[in-house]
């Protein structure tokens, strides 16, 4: 195994031991692909949402959100093409029955070759994926005698497409009628209410909708923790353009995407833009925002132009007119739509992977180490840890006074058990970026200790600048 897997791997305890992540039903062994957010994490998810929202939404007066529900009217899928192409090609091993996607299989297997080797296998396996050639691509599995991981056989069925939508009964009636899907992207929930959000918010286009919820997807191979999961949170943003200005649009959003991911201190050699090989039948071009996670460069976030096919699919299916009369030119028309879409789980996995690390703090005389999360502090679940150096002589009381002033304004976290050493590895583990603590000398003169993560410098400031302090580096 090299470090790096070693790495994810002690990523992965990390979030289930400090209160981030944990399997979904655990207690009756999980649920394969389903995660449940802890005390911590729910709050570092929110934090990242809430960032995605400010920045899209209140820093962009052209940018309005809204919040639709997950069930849609099943014809919504029949016109956004999911029906019939939200499918995946998928290959049965005949001994373990076990099913992949046929690209994870490839994939994997070129993992394990040489780097030279893999690109080739990857290569001649995009090629087939564009062409949606079936039998080239068992062909190619056979030949490179990629063999399941269960049985050990390369015993492959035919490769099949496999729609990855979840369906379910609305209503009491089982029948096909009433047969509904749980939605596989919340970029639909934007273009149904498009001319909702346009007429009564009076936008002009250019302008863009922004949504942060939850979709599902029938994953067939559920791999690396939270990247990959069946039941995930989305934040997209769909801008609306004038036909022929898309190319500009889809540059300046490119750039726009990179600046945000940017903007949380992440080195900038850990992203990369990666064209699509294949693009959809509609789309004019398309990108990814890769950023290198211990397995490799993964996708984080998709930028697409997609055209006028989503509004004008929706206003043939539902017969209803979908069209803007832009007043500068004295026209009507279906907008062009350029999508940011980004996974809110895939930038949680992000922000903890760039976070996490394990630092050597040995001295001659002492062996000593700590594991630190190094997480943005506008990200960070508690801003403020608040110590009492003991539990008398008054310092809790002090220290609850700082308390009851910084919580209305941040999340703090109170404490006055063990040692003030153990009390900083706690909360460097969680990724509070500032403790502060309060002792016999703050009775005197009023000053406090606060103690940086990410330095372990500490220095003394009045108590009264704390919050200040604090609200400084997290806005
Ligand atoms: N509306 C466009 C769309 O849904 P996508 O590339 O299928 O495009 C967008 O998904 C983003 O959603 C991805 O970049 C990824 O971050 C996230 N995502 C997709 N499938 C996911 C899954 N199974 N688990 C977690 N995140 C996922």
């Amino acid at each position: 195994m090299s470090t790096d897997q070693n790495k994810f791997q002690a990523i992965i305890s990390h979030c289930k031991e400090y209160g981030f992540v944990f399997q979904s039903s655990e207690i009756y062994d999980g649920l394969s692909a389903v995660y449940d957010y802890g005390q911590y994490g729910a709050e570092l998810k929110k934090n990242i949402k809430d960032y995605w929202w400010k920045s899209m939404t209140q820093l962009h007066e052209d940018i309005v959100g809204i919040d639709a529900a997950i069930f849609m009217h099943p014809t919504t899928w029949k016109a956004s093409g999911h029906v019939d192409n939200f499918s995946d090609p998928m290959i049965d091993n005949k001994d373990s029955k076990k099913r992949y996607r046929v690209d994870h299989l490839i994939e994997g297997h070129a993992e394990t070759l040489s780097k030279e080797a893999g690109d080739a296998l990857l290569a001649q396996m995009d090629e087939l994926l564009k062409e949606n050639d079936f039998a080239g691509l068992k062909t190619l599995i056979e030949s490179n005698k990629i063999k399941c991981s269960i049985s050990g056989t390369v015993n492959w069925t035919e490769v099949r497409q496999f729609n990855l939508m979840f369906s379910t009964q609305l209503g009491s009636v089982t029948d096909e009628a009433s047969e509904i899907y749980l939605r596989p992207e919340t970029a639909q929930g934007i273009f149904v209410n498009f001319l909702n959000v346009q007429k009564t918010g009076r936008m002009k286009v250019p302008f863009g909708i922004a949504q942060i919820g939850k979709a599902f997807r029938n994953e067939i191979v559920a791999r690396q923790f939270i990247f990959r999961m069946r039941e995930f949170e989305q934040m997209e943003m769909q801008f609306f353009v004038r036909p022929g200005t898309q190319q500009e649009w889809y540059e300046k959003w490119k750039e726009e995407r990179m600046q945000w991911h940017l903007s949380l201190g992440t080195d900038p050699a850990k992203y990369h833009f990666k064209d699509h090989i294949k693009l959809a039948h509609y789309a004019d071009a398309a990108v990814d925002i890769e950023y290198e996670f211990p397995f490799g460069f993964k996708e984080v976030e998709g930028i697409h132009s997609r055209g006028d096919f989503d509004l004008k699919q929706h206003q043939e299916y539902s017969k209803k007119k979908i069209q803007y009369f832009d007043t500068e030119i004295n026209q009507n028309y279906v907008p062009y739509v350029i999508e940011t879409s980004i996974g809110l789980d895939r930038m949680f996995l992000l922000t903890i992977c760039n976070a996490y690390a394990e630092e050597d703090l040995s001295t001659a005389d002492k062996q000593d180490s700590r594991v630190v999360l190094r997480l943005p502090a506008k990200l960070a679940p508690i801003k403020l840890a608040i110590f009492p150096l003991t539990k008398k002589d008054g310092l809790p009381e002090l220290a609850k006074e700082l308390m009851n002033d910084c919580k209305p304004a941040f999340h703090c976290f109170y404490e006055e058990k063990d040692a003030i050493g153990r009390r900083y590895r706690r909360q460097d583990a969680i990724g509070t970026p500032f403790c502060v603590t309060i002792d016999h000398q703050t009775k005197e003169d009023g000053t406090v200790t606060i103690r940086h993560r990410d330095s372990m410098e500490q220095e003394r400031i009045p108590l009264s600048e704390v919050k200040a302090l604090v609200l400084s580096k997290i806005l």
